[in-house]
């Protein structure tokens, strides 16, 4: 304990001497020497401190200065700044009402002693001097009378602690943050649940004056507050020029907006802030009267616009109004497609942000197309309705007439669907291909009057006829649009090898036909039953196929001759043509043809023993061979119309029955004609199209 009191004891025999010590809760103060007398002349300070919140009470336990009136040599003064508390000489001892007998209490925790002696000594009694304690004393700042002027150290409740005293409040009030003041507690503060009740302080009862309360709701981005004010609603209104909210107001605050005053005594009933957070602030001053408001808050969801009507499409769901989180679809009609920014897109999703808008802007829906139609070989199409080939768009698709058509139908309507494909009334997206028309020359030769001796062919009157060199002149039949048919035999000077052949269409003049280059030929396909005849003595399967390289692109000029079912019927007459020669042995430019007679095969074959008897170069009659002939002779074929078609008609349709392909001694009397009858190999050369 010793140590807490800590005085630095130094005392200075100077005039003038202040004896400082710091703030210390009790101590001791002498005269110096003491017990000893004091000295003369002296005048010594001690400043005494106790801690903040303290006073002083300071007590003399021994007093003993010379005395005089009013203490005017020697003294002992105490001061409280420039305030003198006490002037002590004499003897406290002797005299029970010596005045320092009684402890002397400090304003506060500053006292100062002064002691003050003369030069005098005094005779042989000499005073001793003082003695005195101190300590420090808590001050009741409660009990403290208050000041005008100024306020009590508490607004509501004091306590007292030692060297200091705290403050506190009545229940529904708090501390301001001064430490002294109370203020009602407003119920106040932040709200972030999506719906709460709050009213003024006391509600129903009259409001506190004097207050600011403040009230933050804040909810989540994409909700709005509704605020619901019960009907009971009274704020002091001022009538001014009008009612104002002059002293009393619930200011209501939204961000962005003009804060609202509100006072009177109707109630503002529903307020859609369409904030999702809102401030309100309930002020009273001194004075008035306001009984208060009450209000509950709801929240709902950030409503988002749309316009609902796309054309050509419509919204999913269809919702009444569309909020916060929902999400939308936008579907096209059928045959309509989605887009945006002129891009088509899969789908539209978009969703109701919390701002209210939408995260996408609606797209639109185009009409789809189906493109352009594919082109049709040897065949067109026309628009029939619609357009930009959009969505519902008629196409008609149409083969070349007379030289290609459809199969059962001249033409095929397609319309754009809603998979942007053409599609045929079966659904089918797949265009037909144009057949080949054959046999229909655009020059029909009637068989009616029967012509004796050859004539040239009128242009397109044998349209399949083909020119053939290979070594020897001869003639191939168009059959079909890569493929010619003629006799084996004629491939023979050429050795079967397409690189030997030429072929020429188009043209019933040779010396036209042969402006041209030869039609490129990719194989060429002799008959397995046919014999290498050196000796031409053996022409039975005397037919062979060749395959040209490129389609050929009919019309007037070429078509192919039809191909007869197997083993179809021969009629009576047919008609030849071919390059050959003359009767007269000259060689013609010209195309030319004759009408012939089928020969009764089993007068023929009695014809052929009879020349086979005398002569060893004829080769027998097989049942793959006919003759055509009249026996006074002057109208056959001869060796450059080899290969040439014998062709028949039905109806308006020519097909070929025979290929030109040997005789005896042509032209004259009494001989015929040889054929291969084509009506023996429908099935081969269906085959060996088919297989190559
Ligand atoms: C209420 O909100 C305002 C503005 O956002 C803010 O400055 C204030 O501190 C908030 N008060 C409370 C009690 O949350
Ligand atoms: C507002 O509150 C009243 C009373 O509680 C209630 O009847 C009314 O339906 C509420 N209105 C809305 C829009 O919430
Ligand atoms: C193709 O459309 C035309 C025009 O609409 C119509 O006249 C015709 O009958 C249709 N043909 C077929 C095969 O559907
Ligand atoms: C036949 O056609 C093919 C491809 O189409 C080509 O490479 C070849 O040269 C043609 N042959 C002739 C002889 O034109």
């Amino acid at each position: 304990m010793e140590s807490l009191i800590i005085s630095s004891f130094s005392i200075l025999l100077l005039w003038w001497c202040v004896i400082v010590s710091e703030a210390v809760m009790y101590g001791q103060v002498q005269s110096p020497q003491y017990p000893k007398p004091y000295p003369a002349d002296l005048h010594q300070q001690w400043d005494l401190d106790v801690p903040q919140g303290y006073k002083i009470q300071l007590t003399f336990n021994y007093l003993d200065i010379e005395p005089s009136v009013n203490c005017f040599y020697d003294y002992l003064m105490v001061l409280h700044g420039k305030k003198i508390l006490g002037r002590f000489c004499g003897q406290n001892s002797i005299d029970p009402d010596h005045p320092g007998n009684k402890p002397i209490m400090s304003p506060d925790n500053h006292l100062q002693l002064v002691f003050v002696t003369d030069d005098s000594n005094p005779g042989p009694q000499q005073p001793i001097g003082f003695s005195a304690f101190y300590q420090a004393v808590d001050v009741d700042e409660c009990s403290l009378p208050v000041l005008e002027d100024s306020d009590p150290p508490c607004s509501q409740i004091c306590l007292n602690t030692l060297g200091s005293y705290l403050c506190a409040c009545h229940h529904g009030y708090h501390l301001r943050a001064d430490q002294h003041t109370c203020v009602l507690d407003c119920g106040g503060g932040a709200f972030t649940e999506s719906q709460g009740t709050l009213s003024s302080p006391g509600y129903p009862s009259n409001s506190p004056l004097a207050v600011d309360c403040m009230y933050n709701i804040s909810v989540e981005p994409g909700f709005q507050i509704i605020l619901n004010f019960s009907s009971t609603f009274h704020i002091e209104e001022i009538y001014n020029q009008g009612p104002t909210c002059l002293y009393h107001w619930l200011l209501v605050s939204i961000p962005g907006e003009k804060p609202r005053k509100l006072c009177g005594d109707k109630s503002p009933g529903v307020l859609h802030t369409g904030s999702p957070s809102v401030q309100l602030e309930y002020h009273t001053d001194n004075a008035g009267h306001s009984r208060g408001w009450s209000l509950h808050y709801t929240t709902q969801r950030v409503e988002c616009e749309i316009r609902r009507s796309i054309i050509n499409g419509r919204v999913t769901p269809d919702f009444a109004q569309y909020f916060y989180r929902d999400y939308i679809h936008v579907r096209c009609d059928l045959g309509y497609k989605l887009m945006m920014d002129g891009k088509e897109i899969r789908s539209f999703k978009s969703m109701c942000q919390h701002n209210g808008r939408w995260h996408m802007p609606l797209p639109e829906c185009k009409i789809i197309d189906c493109g352009v139609p594919r082109p049709l070989l040897n065949g067109g199409v026309i628009f029939l309705s619609g357009s930009n080939n959009e969505y519902r768009s008629v196409i008609q698709y149409h083969c070349i007439e007379p030289y290609y058509t459809f199969r059962g139908t001249n033409y095929v309507n397609f319309t754009c669907a809603s998979d942007r494909k053409w599609r045929a009334s079966d659904n089918d997206a797949i265009v037909p291909p144009c057949y080949p028309v054959c046999g229909r020359p655009s020059v029909d030769l009637t068989l009616r009057d029967r012509v004796f001796g050859g004539r040239p062919a009128p242009e397109g009157s044998f349209p399949w006829q083909v020119f053939l060199m290979s070594g020897g002149r001869g003639g191939a039949i168009v059959i079909a649009d890569r493929w010619l048919m003629t006799a084996a035999h004629n491939l023979e000077n050429a050795k079967y090898d397409k690189e030997n052949l030429k072929v020429y269409v188009g043209n019933i003049k040779i010396s036209e036909l042969l402006k041209f280059p030869s039609l490129a030929i990719s194989s060429v396909h002799v008959h397995p039953g046919y014999k290498n005849n050196h000796m031409r003595t053996n022409f039975d399967n005397d037919i062979a196929l060749i395959k040209l390289n490129s389609s050929i692109t009919f019309n007037a000029n070429v078509m192919p001759v039809c191909i007869p079912p197997q083993d179809a019927e021969l009629n009576t007459f047919g008609l030849v043509s071919g390059f050959g020669m003359t009767e007269d042995w000259n060689t013609a430019d010209n195309l030319r043809y004759i009408s012939l007679p089928v020969v009764d095969q089993d007068k023929c074959h009695m014809w052929i023993e009879q020349e086979r008897a005398t002569r060893r170069d004829v080769a027998p009659l097989t049942a793959n061979m006919f003759c055509a002939g009249l026996p006074e002779g002057k109208k056959d074929t001869c060796s450059g119309d080899s290969g040439s078609a014998f062709v028949m008609k039905d109806g308006d349709m020519y097909w070929v029955a025979g290929i030109v392909s040997w005789g005896v001694d042509c032209g004259q009397p009494g001989k015929y004609g040889i054929y291969t009858r084509v009506t023996q190999y429908a099935n081969w050369i269906q085959k060996t199209m088919e297989e190559h």
